[in-house]
């Protein structure tokens, strides 16, 4: 490679998605992306966004690719005025070519958004010459989309919502790692004929906080749940988790459904999935598996390892359910284009 070439005008990181157990739902300031409350989300593994941006001065405008065809419209804008802010940040004016693919069907409507934008945001601005920190990344790729400051992180995650009118304090952070509770799974159920999203979750959560006569009523509940929640985590304590994770699930479902128009992301699969779970922890007499959803009609059904293999059979053979996935908590971002360091350094 020619010595004079400038140096990192291309980058390449696979980013996860993750899963919300206190979800992100409302903005407080939405020109800096800031959200009402903060949220708690496990990283997943085996899926990835795998995203490449070039800036190259040749180009005349802007190149997106996703998923093997070129970007167009609102995607394409999405991606355009991300470039444009990392632009800004650092200076460049090039254009840039952005390839971005995920390991997993878009189309499934498992959560690309969170994992792309995470990606796009490393990718950038690494292209782009930015050295950012892991909590500067977070607080970049929430830009994208909220759900995406999580994604930079392996394990559990926090977003702070903070309370400073400049973001300054809103940022994702790992409270443990993606080994710190082997045991625990998610067996995700997809839903045939799962609708795809009209409204984006953006614009859907703000007409929550507009309408819905439950919002006030949740976001004051949220502290206690949080902490609950992450307490539970901390002790790998399954059966306090587990009817927590409902509880939260079922307050973002109602403050769903209490919004003016009504928002309903659920098919019949997936409530008779919720049914089941319930049925399976009364049939134990304990919490055997927590569900939980996202704006969409796929479901995500906590256990442990032992009870998994069994969940994942009796859940899946539910009519209308067209295939299961058993997931881990996973690691968060990595650079996949990193020259080899020298022998005995790491990063
Ligand atoms: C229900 O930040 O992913 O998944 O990019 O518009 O889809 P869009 O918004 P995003 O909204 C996430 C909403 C949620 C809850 C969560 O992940 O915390």
């Amino acid at each position: 490679m020619p010595r004079s070439e400038p140096a990192a005008r291309t980058a390449t990181y696979d980013a996860p998605p993750n899963i919300a157990l206190v979800k992100y739902w409302g903005v407080r300031d939405p020109r800096l992306g800031l959200p009402y409350n903060s949220s708690v989300s496990v990283t997943l593994d085996r899926m990835r966004s795998r995203t490449t941006v070039t800036f190259d001065s040749e180009l005349e405008r802007d190149e997106v690719e996703l998923n093997g065809g070129p970007a167009a419209g609102g995607p394409r804008e999405a991606v355009v005025r991300f470039l444009d802010r990392v632009r800004t940040m650092s200076g460049t004016t090039d254009a840039a070519r952005v390839v971005s693919e995920n390991n997993f069907p878009t189309a499934s409507g498992l959560a690309s958004s969170a994992s792309g934008f995470a990606a796009l945001a490393a990718a950038s601005s690494t292209a782009a010459g930015l050295r950012l920190s892991p909590r500067a990344l977070s607080q970049l790729a929430r830009f994208g989309s909220g759900s995406a400051s999580r994604s930079v992180f392996g394990g559990f995650v926090e977003w702070r919502a903070g309370r400073r009118t400049d973001g300054a304090d809103c940022y994702a952070r790992p409270i443990y790692g993606e080994e710190h509770w082997p045991a625990l799974r998610d067996v995700v159920l997809l839903v045939r004929g799962a609708p795809v999203k009209e409204v984006r979750s953006a614009d859907a959560m703000q007409a929550t906080v507009r309408t819905s006569s439950e919002y006030r009523r949740r976001l004051a509940e949220l502290p206690r749940r949080l902490a609950r929640i992450e307490r539970a985590i901390g002790a790998r304590d399954a059966a306090t988790l587990f009817p927590l994770v409902m509880e939260e699930c079922d307050s973002f479902r109602e403050v769903c459904e209490t919004t003016r128009p009504t928002l309903d992301y659920l098919t019949a699969t997936s409530r008779a999935i919720l049914a089941e779970v319930r049925e399976v922890n009364r049939e134990a007499g304990r919490p055997v598996a927590g569900y939980t959803h996202d704006a969409g009609a796929h479901v995500h059904v906590f256990t442990l390892a032992r009870d998994a293999p069994r969940l994942r059979r009796r859940l899946g053979a539910l009519s209308g359910v067209e295939s299961t996935l058993l997931l881990h908590p996973g690691p968060g971002l990595r650079r996949v284009d990193r020259r080899r360091a020298s022998p005995g350094r790491r990063r």
